[in-house]
């Protein structure tokens, strides 16, 4: 609650010298890193349902502090964004959000396409430094199909009209936000060659960025869920960065392919440590069971002990206000 009423005086006083974010640290029972939360395609910040997870991140690890990422000021706008924009610009303005800049380190959870933007934020800034990622049905190897609209929405139809038609144009990359982690393995020389967001985030163009590979190697932890009766994300095996041929439906699990095996985004340094899981959620895409998320929550979100906040990854950072 404390945390609450400084982010209400941050938000109407010009004066902010408390921040939300100083992490709760409680004798017994550890410090508690904020929850950095970005949720998926058609959602906004101001739903019911995600005011609901913050609250139960919050019942089941009292003193978390939880951020729900907004690209607008208002909810319509904020839905809008999860359609239409540049995937790149967005993530360098959650970069540039005043509140998170000041947390020393945080975890984060991205519901669908939330995840892999989540991804491209560690990779690409990580300031301040994600110690747990957990992503629920995200699209890590992208999507090779868009499926008709579940929201009826003038905006969405709009984007999938232009996915079908024009997916690869600079239109559809710079500005349709599916359009930017679509990936078809039939298409991979089109996907190299125009891919706004996902081909780079994944490190699949012959120049390597060290810098991703090095900040997600930095995670403690990687948790990736896959809804088992996912048909909205396809392949649901996207979820695990698994790749599907669409005409045989034979998976090629993350561990056979280039991008674990030659290492390119730290993800088998994950693996050898332990630090990578996959697991599944029973139902349709986004089902989510408070048990679930409850048990995600107890398991990746729970107060850190002391001697893990010497890790090089949780580096408390002096920020100058
Ligand atoms: C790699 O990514 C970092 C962080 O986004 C960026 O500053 C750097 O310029 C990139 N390096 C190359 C070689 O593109
Ligand atoms: C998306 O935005 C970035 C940063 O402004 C820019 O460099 C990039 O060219 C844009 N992508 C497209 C496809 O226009
Ligand atoms: C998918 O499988 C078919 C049949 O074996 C093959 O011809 C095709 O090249 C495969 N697609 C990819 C992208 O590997």
């Amino acid at each position: 609650m404390r945390s609450i009423t400084l982010l209400a005086t941050l938000a109407t006083s010009a004066i902010s010298v408390a921040l939300p974010w100083q992490s709760t640290t409680d004798a017994d029972s550890g410090t508690q890193l904020p929850l950095v939360i970005w949720h998926g395609l058609g959602d906004d910040f101001e739903r019911e349902g995600l005011a609901q997870v913050a609250e139960l991140a919050e019942s089941t690890n009292p003193g978390t502090y939880v951020h729900l990422i907004r690209l607008a000021n208002d909810g319509s706008g904020d839905r809008s964004a999860t359609f239409l924009g540049n995937v790149t610009e967005q993530i360098a303005l959650l970069a540039a959000d005043p509140i998170l800049s000041t947390a020393p380190a945080i975890n984060a959870l991205g519901f669908s396409q939330g995840g892999q933007f989540l991804r491209g934020y560690i990779e690409r800034c990580n300031t301040p430094p994600v110690h747990n990622l957990v992503t629920f049905g995200s699209q890590h190897n992208g999507i090779s199909e868009f499926e008709s609209c579940a929201y009826t929405n003038w905006v969405c139809k709009a984007a999938e009209a232009l996915l079908r038609s024009g997916r690869w144009t600079s239109f559809a990359q710079s500005r349709v936000v599916p359009a930017q982690y679509f990936r078809d393995p039939e298409e991979l020389d089109l996907y190299l060659e125009n891919s706004n967001f996902l081909a780079d985030i994944n490190n699949e163009r012959e120049a390597k960025n060290e810098t991703y590979k090095r900040n997600l190697a930095s995670l403690n932890r990687f948790a990736m869920y896959m809804f088992e009766e996912d048909t909205v994300a396809v392949p649901k095996e996207s979820a695990f960065f698994s790749e599907v041929n669409a005409t045989t439906g034979e998976i090629t699990p993350l561990h056979e392919r280039p991008i674990y095996k030659e290492d390119w985004l730290g993800l088998k340094q994950l693996g050898e440590q332990g630090k990578l899981d996959f697991n599944t959620a029973p139902g349709q895409h986004m089902e989510l069971s408070d048990k679930i998320l409850r048990k995600a929550f107890e398991r990746y979100f729970a107060p850190l002990k002391e001697s893990h906040l010497s890790a090089p990854g949780l580096v408390v950072q002096q920020r100058s206000l």
